[in-house]
Formats: structure tokens, sequence, C-alpha cells
């Protein structure tokens, strides 16, 4: 048994989001520029790569894997990833395995996920009106997204809705979402957005800090606060008059770092400690170098030692430049 991933901060990593892809069928505007360059796919780690990744993972104390994109339902031959991935949860070295997903192959996958041991998803939605979710997606899948949430509770998961809250496009329809995710038995988890990589639009013009949507919704539900945690940086509210719960994650008016356990591994490779920082450490080389075994450890162990106490996220009125230059689909949030 290999040493637990500890970093300097005494933080244990015992989360691994994985990024399968950095593809994606939609393109959010807070996200993505309209005109992504995609890596090519020689570029890509196999599944076969990504599988023994993240047994190196698992064997060093993480207990929980989170799949992301891009979009990762988009990645050929992902449920039978899974499915191996899930011998892991079978034998106890795993406590869960799961994803965020745009939700618009989530029809076509929802009953393969489950019989794959995935138990709750977070499906990312910002809008029920059609022409807004097209504005934002800058495609027309609102329907697709929708089947996709009857299949996955038809299915049996578990499904959280994320929300992006965003000043210029869907702050008005926070509650509307709400209403109709608690109706459905799903919590929900707005976030504050994130200045990360270039979108061709001001940031500053879709920053909605969560403080105001909190006195918003205040004005009409009494929400009262809960100790609940998922080891996630979310902290979560009831609300009374709908019985559900809603999250809140925010970055930029609370900051969450102190007690982070996680690090994102991005679809070559690559590990990123921080979300909000440009650091990061090649694992792609180590294994297809010499003594894969040992150069991947030796890079685990630096990619420790190198993780930052936090981010250093700001949002500025006079500035469209991005505090990190990468985008978030890059490494999946
Ligand atoms: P679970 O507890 O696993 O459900 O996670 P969660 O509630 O934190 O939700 P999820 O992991 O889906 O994260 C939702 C979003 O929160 C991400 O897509 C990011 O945008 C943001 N987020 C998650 N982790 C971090 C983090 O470490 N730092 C920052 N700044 N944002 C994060
Ligand atoms: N800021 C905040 N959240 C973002 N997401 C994508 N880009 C950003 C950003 N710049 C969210 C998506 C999804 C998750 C993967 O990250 O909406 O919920
Ligand atoms: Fe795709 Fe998610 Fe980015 Fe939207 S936020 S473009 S769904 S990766």
């Amino acid at each position: 048994m290999n040493d637990q991933l500890i970093d300097n901060f005494g933080r244990q990593i015992t989360y691994l989001r994985l990024s399968v892809t950095d593809r994606c069928d939609l393109r959010c505007t807070y996200c993505m520029a309209e005109n992504m360059i995609f890596l090519p796919r020689k570029d890509l780690l196999t599944l076969e790569e990504l599988e023994e990744l993240c047994g190196a993972f698992i064997a060093r104390g993480v207990r929980k894997i989170r799949l992301t994109g891009g979009e990762p339902l988009v990645r050929r031959g992902l449920m039978g990833f899974i499915q191996n991935l899930s011998n892991h949860l079978d034998r106890g070295q795993l406590d869960e395995i799961t994803l965020t997903t745009n939700g618009t192959q989530l029809s076509k996958f929802a009953k393969d996920l489950k019989s794959a041991g995935v138990e709750r998803i977070n499906l990312s939605l910002d809008s029920l009106n059609r022409e807004t979710f097209q504005k934002l997606a800058r495609r027309d899948a609102l329907d697709q997204v929708l089947r996709g949430v009857e299949a996955g509770l038809e299915a049996g998961l578990k499904i959280k809705i994320n929300t992006v809250a965003l000043k210029n496009s869907n702050a008005d329809e926070i509650p509307q979402l709400m209403e109709w995710a608690h109706g459905l038995g799903m919590d929900m988890t707005l976030i504050e957005v994130m200045p990360m990589g270039d979108i061709n639009e001001d940031r500053f013009d879709q920053y909605l800090p969560l403080t105001a949507v909190r006195d918003q919704l205040e004005e009409q539900y009494t929400l009262i606060d809960t100790p609940l945690r998922t080891g996630g940086p979310a902290r979560y509210i009831k609300v009374e008059e709908t019985g559900g719960i809603l999250g809140m994650i925010t970055p930029l008016t609370n900051n969450f770092c102190a007690g982070c356990n996680r690090v994102r591994v991005t679809c070559t490779g690559q590990i990123y400690m921080c979300l909000g920082h440009s650091d990061s450490v090649d694992l792609r080389g180590a294994m297809r170098g010499e003594n894969p075994q040992e150069a991947l450890e030796t890079a685990l162990n630096r990619a420790m030692i190198n993780k930052p106490e936090a981010h250093d996220f700001r949002i500025n009125r006079d500035g469209t430049t991005p505090s990190v230059p990468r985008h978030m689909s890059v490494t999946g949030g």
C-alpha cells in the first residue's frame, strides 16, 4: 500500500475529478467561446490508461471519483470504462463513482449508468425557458435535456441540478428553477460564475453574487441553514416552503479552500491541483515513459507538494481578462 495523498497544508486528497474529454455538444457562453479548438484525439489518454490512473489514485486513498468533461457522455466507450471502475466499488476500495453532465445524452445512457454502479449525478441546467437556454448554451437542446432528466429519474438516479447564477440571463428565473427541481425531488445548487478562460464576453456582465440571490429568495421563502456537507464546497440551505435543499457554491464571496479534498486530472493526464491556478503536473509523460509506476508515484508526490493553499479568483469592473486562462471545460469544474 502506498502513502496517502497529503498536501503541504495537511489536507488529504480523497476525491478525484477526472475529465474524460474536453469536447462538448453545447457551447455555454460563460464556459466556452463558439469556436473552440479541441484536442486532437491522439493526445487523449486511452480508456485503459485512464483506468490505470484511477487505480493509482485509489491505491493512494482516493475514495470518490467524479467524471467530468467537457461533456463526459460524449466520450466513446465510457459505459465500459465505468463498469470496470465499479469493480473498485465492489471491493470496497472506492465509495462513489459519479458524474457531472449537461444531460443531452442522458436519455440514452441513464439505465446503463445506474447498472454500472452510479447512484447520483449532477446535471447542469441554467434555464427552463427554451429561448434563454438556446442563447446561453448556443444550442437548442432544452427538450433533449429535459428528456434526459426524466430518463435519469426513471432509472433511479439521484439528480442534483447545478445552475450558474447569471446577472444578464437567468437571474429572474432562479425561484422557478428551484421550484421545478424541488418539485421533482431533486436538490439544486447555485454556482457563482468563475473567471476562467477567454469567452468573448465581459464577466462583470455575468457575475451575480449569491449573497444577492439569497436576499432575493428570502423575500419569498424561509431559508434555513443546515450543517449538511457532501465533501464538496457547497453550503446547503433547506427551503421550508418546497421542502427541498438548495446548495450555494460561492468561490468569490466566501472562500472554501481550507477544506479542499480534491484534485483534477484532464483527459490528457495533466493533474491540476487547484481549479483557480494554472499549475499542473504531467502524469501522461510519467505513465508513458520508463518505469511508469515509479514515475507516476513521483509525479503524484510532486503534485502534493505544489498544491496551492487557495484560489485567487477575482472579477473586476475594469477587465475582461480571466483570472485563469484555461477554460472550465479543460478540467470540468
Ligand atoms: P458533490 O458534493 O460531489 O455533489 O460536489 P459539489 O456539490 O461540490 O458539486 P460539483 O462537484 O458538481 O461542483 C459543482 C461546481 O462547483 C463545479 O462545477 C465547480 O464549478 C464548482 N467547484 C467544485 N469544486 C470546486 C473547487 O474546489 N473550487 C472552486 N472554486 N469551485 C469548485
Ligand atoms: N463559472 C462557474 N461555473 C462554470 N461552469 C462552467 N463554466 C463555469 C464558470 N466559468 C459550470 C457548468 C457546470 C459545471 C461543470 O461547471 O455549468 O455546472
Ligand atoms: Fe459544455 Fe458544460 Fe461547458 Fe456548457 S458548461 S459548454 S455543457 S462543458
